[in-house]
């Protein structure tokens, strides 16, 4: 099933989401629908905030869809370590349309549960690391823009409210 993504303006994304205690198969049929959702948004990554769901679950795959075993479930997921700093492009799918330069750790390791609730731990780097600190934000109500200058953010989200006013978002 492919849910919706939710867009700025909507409070569930700016609220820290519930950690998972239960993994079954309902939580296993929610991340299938997260991978669907993500590829037909033609993100690399998604957090179940931006389905209107706040739990702590996120999916990410950096290469999109090129390779399988590229493909992450992060459940209650933690940024356990961070080094240098990297600027890059950023967009995220509930802010479509708009994208910013974001510094944030080049590498990143993460702890997190899989699926079955079993905890990992995963480094990244690069484009992988900055999508573990995307998502791990989202599900503690942050969005990049809380990353950018106030200017920048203000500039978007002036013209955020003009598109809700011509009903374009
Ligand atoms: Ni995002």
């Amino acid at each position: 099933m492919i849910y919706p993504i939710v867009k700025f303006g909507n409070p569930v994304l700016e609220k820290a989401a519930e950690k998972v205690s239960v993994f079954d198969e309902e939580l296993k049929k929610l991340i299938a629908d997260m991978f669907e959702s993500m590829y037909a948004a033609k993100g690399i990554g998604l957090a179940a905030p931006q389905i209107g769901i706040p739990r702590r679950i996120a999916v990410i795959d950096v290469t999109f869809k090129e390779d399988p075993n590229a493909k992450l479930v992060l459940i209650n997921p933690e940024i356990i370590h961070k080094e240098g700093r990297h600027s890059q492009s950023e967009g995220c799918l509930s802010i479509p349309e708009f994208r910013e330069n974001v510094s944030r750790a080049q590498v990143a390791t993460v702890r997190a549960q899989d699926m079955n609730g079993n905890l990992f731990e995963k480094t990244g780097d690069d484009l992988l690391a900055r999508a573990f600190q995307h998502e791990t934000d989202h599900l503690n109500g942050k969005l990049y823009l809380s990353h950018i200058s106030a200017i920048k953010r203000d500039l978007i989200k002036r013209k955020i409210r003009k598109m809700v006013k011509a009903g374009e978002w």
